[in-house]
């Protein structure tokens, strides 16, 4: 009996309803982006969008994060903490990781963006870590398996030259930002749980041009690349059918 909660009707109703609006908060945010501008600058933005259609945003104060957007520059991977000093420069390329709430429900999805103009190898690494995503979910249909997804995402990711972080996963959201079943971004012992309509889950690969390996800084949030290579993010929150996935965060 696995604990991987199946959402009714009325359940995907608001499910959708918070991806439409954190689409519309990521392409908004997306807009906003230019040499310049602080985290911090961003992190208010993000909220200001997320509170005019009457949401929260799920990560602030989510044990103890001080922001409602992550914000990693770079070599940051993941759940960078918004701050004054960080300013964005041409040439950078920024990970936006957002979620909100809708009536108890969470939607979670992540983008990373070029800060003007940036390196081949940086929009490739950006191209190749957001069609894992793609490429992953190909299989996220009622009857295969959980880790289909993840071994998708690895092929890909590999045969492009670069790496899939192993320490951190996606999740199972729902009534909660982080529910079961944990979804690797590469190849583990077993397949994991067979797939079951009204499944909803987020799919984020973290892809690094260097080696997986990461590190956490003194403030115990932001993540890093031991080596210092770049990293990119991808995310949307999914909804399991017979057929193909419906993209809730992506409108
Ligand atoms: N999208 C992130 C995740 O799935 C959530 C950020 S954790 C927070 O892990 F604390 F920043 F909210
Ligand atoms: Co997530």
């Amino acid at each position: 009996m696995s604990g991987i909660s199946i959402k009714s009707a009325d359940e995907i109703a608001k499910m959708k309803e918070a991806g439409r609006i954190l689409s519309i908060v990521h392409d908004e945010l997306a807009a906003f982006i230019r040499p310049g501008i602080s985290t911090w600058d961003i992190d208010q933005k993000g909220y200001e969008i997320i509170k005019s259609f009457g949401c929260e945003p799920s990560f602030l104060n989510y044990e103890g994060y001080p922001g409602s957007i992550c914000v990693s520059i770079d070599d940051e991977v993941v759940h960078g903490i918004p701050n004054k000093k960080h300013i964005l420069r041409e040439g950078n390329i920024v990970s936006l990781d957002a979620g909100v709430i809708y009536q108890g429900y969470h939607s979670d999805a992540a983008r990373t963006h070029a800060v003007g103009q940036i390196s081949e190898e940086a929009q490739k690494l950006i191209d190749v870590t957001q069609e894992s995503f793609f490429q992953g979910i190909t299989c996220a249909k009622a009857g295969n398996y959980l880790h289909d997804i993840s071994e998708k995402i690895q092929k890909y990711v590999e045969s492009n030259g670069f790496s899939v972080v192993r320490d951190l996963v996606g999740h199972g959201i729902g009534a909660r930002l982080h529910e079961e079943p944990e979804i690797p971004n590469y190849k583990t012992r077993g397949r994991g749980p067979r797939l079951v309509p009204g499944m909803t889950l987020a799919v984020e690969p973290m892809v690094n041009a260097g080696s997986y390996d990461i590190w956490w800084l003194e403030d115990d949030w932001t993540v890093v690349t031991q080596d210092g290579s770049l990293s990119a993010h991808y995310e949307n929150t999914i909804l399991i059918t017979e057929d193909e996935p419906v993209i809730l965060s992506l409108v």
